[in-house]
């Protein structure tokens, strides 16, 4: 079995506090949405500029201590030739590589999904691995509707899930396990926390029976909130409560660090939702850091910054920074909306 006592210092660098980690790992298919969402045609050209704007923004490392890649992005190069993952190293921020290959409907259970991508995967880790990740991100999709997620879909997503942790782990790669509960839907604050906590509750026990070692794993969790057609959008307070309290119930005390998706929130409800979780943080007594690893939440504005010109990237880096140190301060607790 492979030593993970290098992966817990992994886990120091990317939970490092007031720092995040920059999730810039969206599908081509998704990184085309969004660049045809600015009025642009989607070209591997337009998306590799896009990145290359991303990862060279002066100054992000003293907000950011990890970025999530695709594939196709840690095999991409910066237009002088050098490997995006390199300049990232020069930084000092560890290139973590997205490892699962999305998701195909789960046959006889209507609306839910599985995640796919188990087969070559420890082949493909030894190859990121030398191209200098770290570490690695593995995302479930649950959607919460009156029968779903089915037991039946959190178990064999969560088996899935566990054997991409013990493989990451046995490559030299922390595994971040994200079992994402989505946040469109109708559902109430209480439901999502009921439905939170049974998953993270499954995930685990299925990382715990493959002997995956939890000190060396990261959660990435999605914020426990009403769904986003629900009556009553629940305030950055109550979030928070309801969060933590979830995470009380279901994340051994041995996990180092959980960190957070934006899951469709505007950027600065992200924000603000996470400024509120880390005040309550603040006045509990808890096992675990936490830290914003946001896509969403933080590219929006830099995308609408930029446009897909050349005479943008400034100030579309000045939006990277900007966000990028809201959610720093909002990681200490010391955000507030009149900030932005
Ligand atoms: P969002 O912050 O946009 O939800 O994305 C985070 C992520 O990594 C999704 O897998």
């Amino acid at each position: 079995m492979f030593d993970t006592q290098p992966l817990y210092k992994v886990a120091k660098v990317l939970l490092a506090p007031r720092k995040g980690i920059l999730a810039a790992d969206q599908s081509v298919t998704s990184m085309n949405k969004q660049l045809e969402s600015l009025g642009l045609k989607p070209t591997p050209e337009l998306r590799r500029l896009y990145r290359q704007l991303l990862f060279t923004t002066p100054g992000m490392e003293e907000f950011v201590s990890g970025v999530i890649l695709h594939d196709a992005s840690i095999r991409n190069h910066t237009d002088e030739g050098t490997k995006f993952s390199d300049v990232l190293i020069a930084k000092g921020i560890i290139p973590i590589i997205k490892v699962d290959k999305g998701t195909v409907p789960h046959d006889n259970y209507p609306r839910e999904v599985l995640t796919q991508g188990l087969d070559d995967l420890a082949e493909r880790a030894r190859e990121y691995y030398n191209m200098g990740a770290r570490a690695s991100k593995w995302r479930a999709v649950l959607t919460i509707s009156d029968n779903t997620p089915t037991m039946e879909n959190l178990r064999t997503d969560a088996m899935t899930m566990a054997r991409y942790a013990s493989i990451m782990q046995n490559a030299g790669l922390l595994p971040i396990v994200e079992p994402e509960v989505l946040f469109s839907g109708s559902h109430s604050l209480r439901r999502a926390q009921a439905v939170t906590t049974e998953t993270l509750r499954v995930f685990f026990s299925a990382l715990v029976e493959q002997k995956v070692d939890l000190k060396a794993v990261i959660l990435k969790s999605s914020m426990v909130l009403a769904g986003s057609s629900h009556k009553n959008q629940s305030t950055p307070e109550e979030v928070a409560v309801a969060t933590i309290e979830t995470f009380k119930q279901s994340v051994p005390e041995t996990v180092p660090g959980i960190v957070f998706l934006s899951g469709g929130q505007t950027p600065k409800r992200a924000t603000a939702n996470l400024n509120a979780i880390a005040k309550l943080e603040a006045e509990s007594d808890l096992p675990w850091e936490f830290a914003f690893s946001f896509s969403r939440g933080i590219e929006e504005p830099v995308q609408n910054a930029w446009l897909g010109k050349k005479e943008n990237v400034p100030l579309a880096q000045a939006e990277l920074i900007k966000r990028l140190r809201l959610n720093s301060l909002a990681d200490g607790g010391e955000y507030s909306p009149d900030m932005e």
